[in-house]
């Protein structure tokens, strides 16, 4: 793996763990942590060089511990563009996990769907993505002379995305594929851009995971990125979008999820 680009110390439990893949829990997706054996919980807010969390109350929490026989670290809550945050805020917990050398990220999200033969409480696996916020996703850009070259070929590990599918669908479960649309949000799509993003090849929408990519890529990381898909787009159904919507179709999506990834753990 490559220099870490995180200059900070860190609390000496999370030094000495060594962990062998790490998880961020996109919206919704946070209960997975809760199934971790010998846990031990951190706020974000202990943890040097954490941005502050725009969010009142709740800061987010990384939690160390065993799942599906693999040691592993979740990440409770990110941070987004849209609250403000630079991409380099957004991906300081990607860069925290490259530099405790954890070799192996698998990063969740809630989207909404552009093609139509998805539905919502489904998880669909990214196998490639598109910059809708227009903006670089390289954290510490400048500092990092290798960074240009970073992001050619394929952002997820094909070859473990292969292994995972296939121990699935010995299980009788067929996981599906898609291209994820990054936009900065934090206001919904209107029917006009998810058209065109649907002409553009786009399978799904959302406001994360396109910077921790980068970060993760450019840092030597295997990704692999797992969607759950909470709603239709914009547009793509008569209904207009809520939050309560996106929440209640994670939750829908629950075991699948959760038996997901850790087919994904089994199959590093
Ligand atoms: N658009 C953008 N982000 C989202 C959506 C959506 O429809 N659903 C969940 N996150």
């Amino acid at each position: 793996m490559k220099r870490s680009l995180y200059e900070h110390t860190l609390p000496a439990p999370l030094n000495s763990f060594y962990g062998e893949a790490a998880i961020v829990l996109g919206s919704g997706l946070g209960y997975l942590t809760d199934s971790f054996s010998q846990s031990t919980t951190f706020d974000y807010r202990d943890i040097p060089g954490f941005p502050e969390s725009t969010v009142e109350g709740h800061s987010g929490q990384l939690v160390t511990g065993t799942l599906a026989g693999r040691k592993v670290v979740g990440l409770r809550g990110r941070f987004h563009y849209y609250e403000g945050h630079s991409v380099d805020d957004v991906t300081a917990p990607v860069r925290l996990l490259a530099h405790m050398k954890i070799p192996n990220l698998i990063i969740t999200n809630a989207s909404g769907a552009i093609n139509c033969a998805f539905s919502p409480g489904e998880i669909v696996a990214v196998t490639d993505y598109m910059n809708f916020g227009f903006r670089s996703t390289l954290p510490l850009a400048g500092h990092g002379k290798e960074s240009a070259a970073t992001i050619r070929g394929n952002p997820v590990d094909l070859d473990w995305l292969e292994r995972t599918t296939k121990r699935l669908h010995r299980e009788g479960i067929e996981l599906k594929k898609g291209t994820y649309v990054w936009v900065l949000g934090p206001t919904y799509e209107t029917p006009a851009e998810i058209r065109a993003f649907q002409k553009a090849g786009g399978d799904m929408v959302g406001m994360s995971t396109v910077p921790e990519i980068s970060a993760a890529v450019q840092l030597g990381m295997r990704v692999l990125v797992f969607s759950c898909i909470t709603n239709y787009a914009s547009g793509i159904t008569p209904e207009k979008l809520s939050h309560q919507e996106v929440v209640s179709a994670a939750n829908k999506a629950r075991q699948r999820f959760s038996y997901i990834v850790r087919t994904a753990l089994e199959s590093i």
